[in-house]
């Protein structure tokens, strides 16, 4: 049984296990999700994702965990920290902490990335005693932009980035970050 990493009202966020693997590319991997993620993957691109992902647990003590419906034990998609190693990120990003997120399409629109984001963030800043935490995503991706404004981030364009894996769908990489001191009173205005 995967260890739990946190508990919110609604969700739990836990480690990732073996049986993983297949139940979240079933649900995961449409059009709509992977969009803004240079579109649905084949079986053998989430199989490295995946092993990427346990990876990012073993060597830092934190990954995008997954995230379930507490009371039906439903996967929900992924959310959490790991470090910023994408080709291309400048000295300055590289290794920074990062929050990152990817829900199945049937969860949107209910705050469920939002409360699971709080609860990585206060991991970051209180576990694991980061001073900064990143997130990144592409111009046309709303939602997550959308996301990162409510939980208060604040745009970092001198971070912005051209991720060398990717073409010009999925680029350039646009920054925004949270520093410790000012998650108490983002964290107040994201719950209100
Ligand atoms: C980004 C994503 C995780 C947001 O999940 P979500 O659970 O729907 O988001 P929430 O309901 O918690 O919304 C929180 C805030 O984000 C913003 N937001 C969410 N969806 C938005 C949208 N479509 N457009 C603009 N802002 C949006 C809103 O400010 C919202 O706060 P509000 O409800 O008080 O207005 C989800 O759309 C997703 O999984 N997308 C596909 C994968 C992906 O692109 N991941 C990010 C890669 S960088």
């Amino acid at each position: 049984m995967a260890d739990t990493v946190a508990e919110t009202e609604r969700l739990i966020l836990r480690e990732w296990d073996e049986a993983d693997e297949g139940r979240f590319y079933a649900i995961m991997n449409t059009p709509a999700v992977m969009q803004h993620l240079g579109g649905v993957q084949t079986p053998e691109g989430w199989r490295a994702a995946f092993e990427r992902l346990r990876l990012y647990q073993r060597e830092f003590g934190h990954t995008f965990w997954i995230v379930e419906d507490k009371t039906s034990a439903e996967i929900l998609g992924f959310c959490g920290l790991k470090l910023v190693n994408s080709p291309g990120a400048g000295d300055k990003l590289a290794g920074t902490p990062e929050i990152g997120w990817r829900l199945r399409e049937s969860a949107w629109g209910k705050g469920i990335a939002k409360e699971a984001a709080i609860a990585s963030l206060d991991l970051g800043f209180a576990r694991f005693g980061y001073d900064r935490i990143i997130a990144m995503t592409i111009p046309p991706n709303a939602a997550s932009q959308g996301l990162m404004k409510r939980l208060g981030m604040a745009r970092g364009e001198e971070l912005d980035f051209t991720d060398e894996r990717f073409g010009p769908g999925v680029n350039p990489q646009i920054v925004f970050a949270m520093d410790r001191a000012d998650w108490p009173a983002a964290r107040a205005a994201a719950l209100a």
